[in-house]
């Protein structure tokens, strides 16, 4: 087994070597994977960006096992049913990975646009309780929700198979 992964600020790649240490796996950026042995089994990690997972296109010809996908939300955003679907993964083991953002000033192109897009969405809504108010000041702050333990679901299902 090895573990691909697209990671842009890095967040994702933690959990890519996180997850490589814990299970003896090599880890690889989905663009420089080995093409070697077509058969073989990989975990694939990428981060989301509006709903998809970056990244997992390279490796849709390979033989994916699981997907992992890291948001800075506390859940994925919109939800796991529709990461799962837009990213036509309903065939394989799905987890989701809190990750974390860098300060919005910190962005760049195309992704600050996007972010600062979805930061004015989010204060203007009326209602805002803890869980937006957190999604906002991370959003302008940054954040780091990396965590070994959030592993523990994907570790546990391979002690499983
Ligand atoms: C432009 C942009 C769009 C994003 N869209 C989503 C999204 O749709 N759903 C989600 O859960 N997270 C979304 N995120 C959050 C990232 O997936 C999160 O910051 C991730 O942990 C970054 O991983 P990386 O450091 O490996 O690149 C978005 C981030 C950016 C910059």
């Amino acid at each position: 087994m090895i573990i691909a992964y697209e990671s842009k600020t890095g967040f994702t790649k933690r959990y890519a070597d996180m997850l490589a240490e814990r299970t003896g796996s090599k880890a690889y950026r989905a663009k420089e994977l080995p093409p070697a042995d077509k058969d073989e089994e990989i975990i694939f990690l990428g981060w989301i960006m509006a709903g998809k997972v970056q990244g997992l296109d390279k490796v849709r010809k390979r033989n994916v096992i699981a997907v992992c996908a890291s948001g800075t939300a506390r859940t994925a955003e919109p939800d796991n049913e529709t990461v799962i679907a837009r990213n036509k993964i309903e065939d394989k083991p799905f987890f989701y990975l809190r990750g974390g953002c860098l300060p919005l000033k910190e962005l760049k192109g195309l992704d600050k646009i996007l972010m600062a897009m979805f930061l004015k969405m989010l204060k203007s809504r009326k209602e805002k309780d803890e869980e937006l108010e957190e999604g906002i000041s991370n959003i302008e702050n940054g954040f780091d929700g990396v965590r070994e333990e959030n592993l523990e679901p994907v570790l546990q299902w391979l002690s499983t198979r």
